[in-house]
């Protein structure tokens, strides 16, 4: 299943996510995701696993063209002239002659998000990459993007999950026609919370699927891009077999309840890395 970014490039809705994949790790991760199904990777230059996801794709025999590879820019290469160059870097690492999804990883000032989008956007003009776009940005963040650039943000990457729904950020996404896209969906580190959330697991048990099943199946019901991380190849399976059902309107609902506003990561502004 795959949504349609505002340049009609096609986003596979759930890829593989591959933060704290150690290399060795994230490269038999890969292959087992291509081999289940999966045709989206989501990597980050600071996640120091690029060439090894790249040697994946390419041992993986499935085509490079029928693979959404997102890689991103880290922080301390922002500026016009840092990017350009950090994204040749990202894609001799990654061992492709395209990324079709690059994103600013996060927000580190209204100057810095300007003069970077521009060589992104520069990146996009050249074909280097398929889409552009953002993450960790919030409502104001985007705006001023809106407001002073060509071409608009494909995608914005933040967390969300059950207790950060996001549903203001995600109205305002929808409007500017911005897709959004979910990282930590099982809640990262707390995990286990997710886990022993009770409605999920009474929603889990009558669909008979699993408590992440759920929680990944209700952002693709929302239309949110979503990216569970796992090296586990069970899991890695799993995660990707949400497609044989769909979650009622009653239970959505009792899923948006959940909504405490309860955040795992720093939030955006201000970040101090
Ligand atoms: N843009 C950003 O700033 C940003 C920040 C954070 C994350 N991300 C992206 O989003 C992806 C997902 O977020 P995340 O990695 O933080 O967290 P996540 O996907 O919410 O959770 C990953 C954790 O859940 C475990 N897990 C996965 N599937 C499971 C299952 N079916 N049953 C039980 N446990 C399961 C994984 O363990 P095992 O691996 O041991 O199986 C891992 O410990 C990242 O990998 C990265 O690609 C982006």
């Amino acid at each position: 299943m795959k949504v349609k970014l505002n340049n009609n490039y096609e986003m596979p809705i759930i890829g593989l996510g591959t933060w704290r994949s150690k290399p060795e790790e994230a490269y038999e991760a890969v292959l087992s995701a291509l081999k289940v199904g999966y045709r989206h990777i989501d990597t980050a230059a600071i996640y120091g696993n690029e060439e090894m996801i790249g040697k994946a794709i390419k041992d993986s025999n499935v085509k490079r063209e029928e693979i959404f590879l997102t890689t991103k820019l880290w922080n301390t290469d922002q500026g016009y002239e840092a990017t350009l160059k950090a994204f040749e870097d990202s894609i001799k690492k990654l061992g492709v002659d395209y990324i079709d999804l690059y994103l600013i990883h996060w927000f580190k000032g209204y100057e810095n998000s300007l003069s970077t989008y521009k060589a992104f956007e520069e990146l996009y003009r050249q074909g280097k990459v398929k889409a552009i776009g953002v993450s960790n940005y919030n409502i104001h963040h985007l705006q001023h993007l809106l407001d002073n650039v060509e071409i608009k943000p494909m995608v914005n990457q933040v967390e969300t999950h059950i207790t950060l729904q996001n549903h203001f950020l995600h109205d305002f996404c929808k409007k500017n026609n911005i897709q959004l896209e979910a990282y930590a969906p099982l809640m990262s580190s707390k995990i286990n919370d997710l886990l022993n959330n009770e409605t999920l697991q009474e929603i889990a048990k009558k669909y008979n699927k699993t408590v992440p099943q759920i929680a990944i199946r209700w952002l693709i019901e929302r239309g949110v891009v979503v990216i569970p991380k796992s090296v586990t190849p069970s899991r890695i399976e799993a995660n990707f077999n949400v497609f044989d059902f769909s979650l009622s309107d009653e239970d959505m609902q009792m899923i948006r309840k959940l909504n405490t506003g309860r955040k795992i990561f720093v939030e955006f502004d201000n970040v101090d890395y």
